[in-house]
């Protein structure tokens, strides 16, 4: 075995996070574990995993789920893509008759790409594939000093085959998750704790004083600031909302009267009778992957309802917890009075 792996994996044996996920090898909870975690702090995915199996412990029972009932368990996570495809793959693997064991069928699950299946088919039936996400470029392009870009095809090639090179294949779940929680606790993107690094001595960023400068990321898309504005109408103990569209952000999730969603700040009007609306929250931040949101809450209280576009419905204010709705809206909510 190769020195890196050797000293990484003594590392691990004595540093490995206790988690939940790896009191167990069944694949499901796996699958789960790493879907929640794709773009999710281990603190916060840890109580959405418990919930999940607790409340779904086979993936059948998932699968007999409906959407929606996903989708408000995952509430507050974000990506409800992933959610929505977390669904439908379950649907895929009752189809199929059991969880897939190899790594090609396991990618072709929905939601599940190369990272994923890597770690799945590694840590569930130990088959020698290496993962390879932010904690693992890291790492590598510190150790040995590589400074291609990491969101590039060819800096995911690059990396991709030097991870595969120093995966042990028989300890394909130990590795991948060694690299895991040493990007995590030891390599750590600040302040990494290199004078107690059991790699120091190898480490080329260490050696060249580029711990800072590596990993290499090209900044690729600016990030746009979009601007919404909601009204909450408060009409005898009902509210109007709406399913988001396919095609946007938050697809499937429901939010209230959407006044607009236009790059200029709205003129926060939702009918003629525009008295008596209430401005509850000015330039809420709101930060997605792709976008800055800035929104604007309004509370209407009117005693006639107004006419909507017809994809609002008119539900009981107590309901409301029923919908799975985005953080921006519970924030809404959160500001209303009584
Ligand atoms: N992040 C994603 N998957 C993980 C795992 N299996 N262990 C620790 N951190 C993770």
């Amino acid at each position: 075995m190769n020195d890196f792996t050797n000293i990484l994996l003594r590392w691990f044996a004595t540093h490995a996070r206790q988690l939940p996920w790896r009191e167990t090898r069944n694949a499901y909870a796996v699958w789960l574990s790493e879907v929640i975690l794709q773009q999710t702090r281990i603190q916060q995915g840890m109580a959405y995993w418990q919930r999940f199996v607790q409340r779904w412990p086979r993936v059948e029972l998932l699968a007999a789920a409906t959407e929606d009932e996903v989708l408000r368990e995952w509430q507050g996570l974000g990506y409800y893509s992933r959610a929505r495809n977390l669904h439908a793959a379950a649907r895929q693997i009752v189809a199929m008759g059991e969880f897939p064991h190899d790594y090609d069928t396991i990618r072709s699950l929905k939601g599940v790409g190369d990272y994923t299946a890597a770690a799945i088919a590694s840590i569930a039936f130990d088959e020698p594939y290496a993962v390879v996400d932010g904690n693992v470029y890291r790492v590598l392009a510190r150790h040995f000093g590589i400074d291609t870009a990491i969101n590039t095809t060819e800096g995911k090639k690059v990396f991709t085959a030097l991870a595969q090179s120093l995966l042990p294949p028989k300890q394909a779940s130990a590795f991948n998750q060694a690299m895991m929680d040493f990007g995590a606790i030891q390599c750590t993107p600040q302040s990494p704790r290199c004078l107690v690094c059991p790699l120091q001595e190898s480490c080329d960023a260490l050696r060249t004083g580029r711990i800072d400068a590596l990993p290499v990321k090209l900044r690729k898309t600016e990030v746009k600031t979009r601007r919404l504005s909601y009204i909450y109408i408060r009409c005898n103990g009902y509210t109007a909302i709406r399913r988001r569209p396919a095609g946007d952000i938050w697809q499937g999730l429901w939010e209230p009267y959407n006044q607009t969603e236009q790059a200029a700040p709205a003129d926060p009007i939702p009918s003629p009778a525009d008295t008596g609306l209430v401005l509850l929250r000015q330039n809420v931040k709101h930060v997605l992957t792709h976008r800055i949101l800035l929104a604007d809450f309004y509370l209407w209280p009117t005693d006639r309802r107004p006419a909507l576009p017809e994809e609002y419905i008119w539900v009981r204010e107590s309901d409301l917890d029923r919908y799975a709705k985005p953080r921006l809206v519970e924030l809404l909510l959160e500001s209303l009075p009584g």
